[in-house]
């Protein structure tokens, strides 16, 4: 069960599952604060940080202090945060990195600090290093607050299969700092926010009105880093998620609303790495999915209207030639039915907030969601 408490003024989220999995994400408020919940986890005289390379340069300061201040002796590998860096050799390298300083395998966990890319290596690595070793996850984008530090899941690219080797594996703890955020580049902002955007859609009506007040009222430009509303529609989106997850951490169950906007598009967001960021591909795939929804009577023209403003104000794309390319869309479907086990299990919304699975797609409903799709830039 998730237990969500408000404590000592610090939202926390306590993750137990039946299988006796337990960790929580807490709220922190300074990488400072940070150390001194790391120093007590931290069984012995040494810490090990491994920093994504651009925090790393952002906060050199901060971490020059911390190794000032810290009681214990710290050691810092920076890894650079690029999927074409997510391989089987940055996991040796960091292997050796705590091999060579002969990691004590239960009392000195491994802190990985950066975007979903170094959380997934540093955590897969900690996860096969003597067969598990402790990790602390500390998110540093937004993509990584509400998504990537949330569940059990590792894992690096094989080729060009984005994570396709990788394991379960849940952390000691994960600490949130959101000032995080006032660094980080605003596409990348935008990019947390596709994700945002596909929660809300699926699940959570109330998270949607939350988005489109804070796109009015404040402005994105904002990064989501203080004030109430940001809070709240972090705080909501990471509940969302977990609401999910938690009872299906390991994925035995493979009919996954999390899944929305993940069937389409990961071929054509391969195809285009040098394009699409994950969270804009993840954006076309829940527009596309709309526009099927709309042509099967599921949701009205007033709602695909506002549903497409609301991915169009967020700063995310809302149109893709691939998104009309039915090649490349078998292509994407074969592989999510491989990964689905052979089902299609495609969610699609039925309204703001709900969803239903579909499980068959002919030809013909593409076509002419695709003609929608297509239709929809211009009538913005
Ligand atoms: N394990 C999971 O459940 C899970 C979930 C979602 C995504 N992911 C993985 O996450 C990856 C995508 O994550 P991403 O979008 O965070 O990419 P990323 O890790 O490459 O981060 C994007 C950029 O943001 C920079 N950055 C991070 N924090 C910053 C800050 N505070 N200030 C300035 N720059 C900052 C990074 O250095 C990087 O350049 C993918 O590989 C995906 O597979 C994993
Ligand atoms: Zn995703």
């Amino acid at each position: 069960m998730i237990n969500n408490f408000i404590q000592q003024k610090q939202k926390f989220w306590e993750i137990n599952s039946e299988d006796k999995v337990n960790f929580q994400i807490i709220y922190t408020h300074s990488i400072l604060s940070q150390l001194k919940i790391i120093e007590e986890l931290s069984e012995t005289d040494r810490v090990f940080f491994l920093v994504d390379e651009n925090i790393w340069n952002l906060y050199r300061n901060q971490f020059e202090l911390i190794i000032q201040k810290s009681i214990k002796k710290i050691f810092i590998k920076t890894i650079r945060p690029d999927e074409e860096n997510k391989n089987i050799d940055s996991v040796i390298e960091i292997i050796k990195f705590l091999d060579d300083k002969s990691l004590k395998r239960r009392s000195e966990p491994v802190i990985a600090i950066g975007g979903g890319v170094v959380l997934d290596i540093a955590s897969f690595a900690s996860s096969i290093y003597r067969r598990g070793v402790p990790v602390i996850k500390i998110p540093t984008n937004l993509l990584s607050i509400v998504d990537a530090c949330v569940g059990v899941k590792t894992g690096i690219n094989f080729g060009l299969k984005r994570n396709r080797i990788g394991t379960y594996y849940p952390p000691q703890k994960v600490l949130i700092d959101k000032s995080f955020l006032k660094t980080c580049p605003q596409r990348h902002i935008t990019n947390g926010l596709g994700e945002i955007f596909k929660i809300a859609l699926i699940k959570s009506n109330s998270l949607f009105s939350q988005l489109e007040a804070y796109t009015d009222t404040v402005g994105i430009e904002e990064k989501l880093c203080v004030g109430a509303l940001a809070s709240k529609i972090i705080n909501d989106s990471i509940s969302l998620m977990l609401e999910e997850l938690q009872p299906n951490l390991w994925e035995k169950d493979l009919k996954r609303c999390v899944d929305f906007g993940h069937s389409f598009s990961p071929y054509i967001e391969l195809k285009n790495r040098n394009e699409l960021l994950h969270g804009e591909a993840v954006t076309l795939d829940c527009l596309f999915s709309t526009c099927l929804a709309f042509n099967l009577d599921l949701i009205n023209e007033q709602k695909l209207f506002r549903i497409y403003r609301l991915a169009h104000s967020l700063g995310l794309p809302i149109f893709h030639q691939d998104f009309t390319n039915k090649k490349l869309f078998h292509i994407s479907l074969a592989e999510t039915k491989a990964h689905r086990n052979g089902n299609l299990n495609l969610p699609i919304p039925s309204d703001i907030g709900q969803y239903i699975f579909i499980n068959e797609l002919s030809d013909e409903i593409i076509d002419k969601a695709m003609k929608l799709y297509k239709s929809m830039k211009d009538k913005l």
